[in-house]
């Protein structure tokens, strides 16, 4: 419902509100949206931070202590020792588990008290105690927990991106924000801002081929959606499609792209997730790929990429402040957001329609969630793998008469509709099929087709 406007001068009148969006803001235990991100396996950490000591580590607003037994195993427990509270991070690292340094007490991986020292002989206090404890996955680097009830754990999925190419290279790494999760994932499905900000009202960060104004879309996937933004660099039409998974995953293509050379990339440069500390911080953890199809031309700069570092501008707070206000990128444009972003003092445009997307996608998650029913899992190819639909596409479209706007929405509809009807083939196959479909639509000039759809310009609904 539009919002009754106020006088000039009118601040008196426009006070902003300071009640946030509960049911999607907060993430503690036993909140709806808590619940719903417990469903999912979460990035916590990077493995490379797991050394021989156990570490303090946040998740989802709780307090918990991670650590690699002797004998290999990573641990995942409560941080608060079930004896008398003391916290685990100086416990004593056994072949077995952990043991709490304050009175003995030695914990297997999955919570089980497996020694209660001071307690007399014959004692059966340990069978009536169990510390809290999360099932733990170790892959590409990252170690992910699942916080749910255990008896429903999911299968891990394995996004087709993180396994094709051949040979693809992950590299992990993991940013600091501290703010609302929702409003860093929300800028996965906000790609007018990568013109604005980006490029037009900031100067060049990326390339400048962000500076074209594209056209957007949002295409609902089996995961999520696509967030769509097509562009005209000269004689070619570029394509940005961005997975956005539920509930806090996304991938992105590169950040270099020039347009000069076509390119069919059906895989991701960045997939990572926005995993909640608690309710005003989160991390962006995932992994950068480093293969010939997302990067022919080797532009990734790995060296740059790890605990706190990425290689694109503008993802941290590590540039000084004077050059951060006159440049201002994601990490500021987001953090500045307010710790937790409050939506009814927001005007969503026409161009947030992805936004208003997610949200809705989140919060039926949620609701369905409360209702007693289970998080829809993503479907899979045979070995477990899970079909993603990010791409990188660029392809000589020349502009002829006519309406361009609508020649360069056609292009990235097409594009994407035939990623998303692919999805039953296996990753290779998929990427030269799609090609095979794009060209031939190339060859017949099926882009060049008027379109009258106005509705793009209407603003979003939440
Ligand atoms: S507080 Fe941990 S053993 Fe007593
Ligand atoms: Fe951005």
């Amino acid at each position: 419902m539009a919002k009754a406007k106020r006088p000039p001068f009118g601040g008196f009148y426009n006070q902003p509100s300071i009640e946030d969006d509960a049911e999607l803001t907060r993430v503690g235990p036993g909140t709806p949206c808590g619940n719903y991100l417990r469903r999912f396996w979460q990035p916590i950490a990077m493995v490379s931070e797991v050394k021989d000591m156990p570490i303090p580590v946040r998740a989802l607003g709780e307090d918990l202590v991670l650590f690699r037994d002797k004998s290999g195993r990573l641990g995942l427990v409560h941080k608060r020792c079930s004896h008398r509270g003391t916290s685990l991070e100086y416990g004593i690292i056994g072949e077995q588990g952990i043991r709490c340094a304050y009175h003995g007490w030695a914990f297997d991986i999955d919570g089980t008290v497996l020694e209660t020292p001071s307690e007399p002989q014959g004692s059966r206090l340990r069978e009536a105690v169990c510390q809290g404890a999360y099932r733990t996955h170790e892959f590409a680097g990252l170690v992910f927990a699942y916080m749910g009830p255990p008896e429903e754990t999911p299968d891990f999925p394995v996004y087709d991106t993180l396994v094709w190419p051949d040979g693809n290279h992950l590299v992990p790494y993991k940013l600091d924000m501290p703010c609302n999760w929702l409003q860093v994932h929300e800028n996965a499905a906000d790609p007018i801002h990568t013109a604005y900000l980006h490029s037009i009202v900031t100067g060049v960060q990326f390339t400048p081929a962000f500076a074209e104004l594209p056209t957007i879309e949002f295409l609902d996937t089996p995961l999520g959606l696509l967030s769509v933004a097509t562009r005209r660099v000269g004689e070619q039409l570029w394509i940005r499609a961005s997975d956005v998974i539920l509930p806090n995953v996304a991938q992105f293509g590169t950040g270099f792209v020039d347009g000069s050379k076509e390119k069919f990339a059906l895989c991701a440069a960045f997939t990572r997730w926005i995993v909640p500390l608690d309710d005003t911080n989160c991390i962006v953890i995932g992994v950068r790929h480093f293969n010939d199809v997302i990067d022919p031309l080797k532009q990734g700069r790995e060296d740059q990429i790890g605990l706190g570092k990425i290689d694109l501008m503008g993802q941290t707070d590590e540039r000084p402040y004077a050059e951060r206000q006159k440049s201002p990128g994601d990490w500021d444009a987001m953090v500045a957001q307010g710790p937790i972003t409050v939506h009814r003092n927001e005007n969503l445009s026409s161009t947030d329609k992805g936004v208003a997307q997610l949200r809705r996608q989140i919060r039926t998650g949620v609701r369905a969630l409360q209702a007693g029913g289970l998080p829809a899992q993503p479907r899979r190819y045979g070995k477990g793998i899970v079909p993603t639909y990010n791409n990188e596409t660029i392809l000589r479209v020349p502009r002829l008469r006519g309406d361009d706007v609508a020649l360069i929405r056609n292009f990235g509809h097409m594009v994407c509709n035939a990623a998303i009807e692919s999805a039953e083939l296996p990753p290779g196959p998929r990427q030269r099929h799609v090609e095979d479909v794009v060209r031939a639509m190339q060859d017949q000039g099926a882009f060049y087709v008027q379109a009258n759809d106005r509705s793009s310009l209407e603003p979003a609904n939440v």
